[in-house]
């Protein structure tokens, strides 16, 4: 198992605005970038901390670190870069890679129009990031893209996750840690997620 889910009621009690059909697109958002940066509050727990002597206004201490260098965040346009603010909010020296995917209607396979990662790309852990886990299939073609470029440390954040997506990274991808708000139901015929949100990316952007 190597899904962690966000237990907390913060994280309720915002889901249950941001699901709710009649939140607008600014507080859709405002809930989106929020919740982003408690998920990024839980995949940071395994940061390893430099050692470092700093000088308070009363005494020399020791405390710790976080090299940002060792992160590149990496949105699935479009829909991803609603989080990005989230997690620049708290690790604002990370690099950001993008890449472009839409879901092909009638195939729901992910298609790839653009690809741009941080030059060292490599020596980073990737902290993949989209709202939706539904089938699984744009994380996954993310994923074997980012492997493809040698990333040996890989984390997925999302909002919403479907039990079907988390099954196939899990098989897919053992090794890639997943960090979602909350796992729904299942999906419907279209697979879109139920109970959901509706589509993330028009929600964001207003669009239909
Ligand atoms: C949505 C969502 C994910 C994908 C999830 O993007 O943001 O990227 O679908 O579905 P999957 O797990 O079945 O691949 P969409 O293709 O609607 O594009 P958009 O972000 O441009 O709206
Ligand atoms: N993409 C979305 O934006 N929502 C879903 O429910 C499934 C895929």
């Amino acid at each position: 198992m190597n899904e962690i889910v966000l237990n907390h009621p913060l994280i309720t009690h915002k889901l249950g605005i941001l699901r709710d059909v009649n939140t607008g697109t600014k507080e859709f958002r405002e809930l989106v970038t929020e919740i982003s940066t408690l998920l990024c509050y839980e995949a940071t727990k395994d940061a390893k901390l430099e050692e470092v002597e700093i000088e308070t206004p009363l005494a020399k201490m020791q405390t710790g670190k976080l090299n940002e260098d060792n992160y590149a965040v990496v949105p699935i346009l479009r829909a991803g870069m609603g989080m990005v603010e989230g997690i620049i909010n708290v690790i604002p020296n990370a690099k950001v890679g993008h890449i472009g995917l839409y879901r092909n209607e009638e195939t729901f396979e992910p298609v790839e129009y653009y690809y741009k990662m941080p030059e060292d790309i490599e020596n980073r852990i990737a902290m993949i990031i989209d709202p939706m886990l539904a089938t699984g299939g744009s994380v996954s073609a993310t994923i074997d893209r980012l492997k493809e470029d040698g990333v040996k440390q890989i984390k997925f954040l999302c909002i919403v996750a479907a039990p079907e997506g988390i099954k196939v990274i899990e098989t897919n991808h053992p090794d890639v840690q997943i960090y979602c708000a909350v796992v729904d139901k299942g999906l419907n015929e279209n697979k879109y997620i139920v109970p959901g949100l509706g589509d993330a990316g028009d929600r964001i952007y207003g669009t239909k």
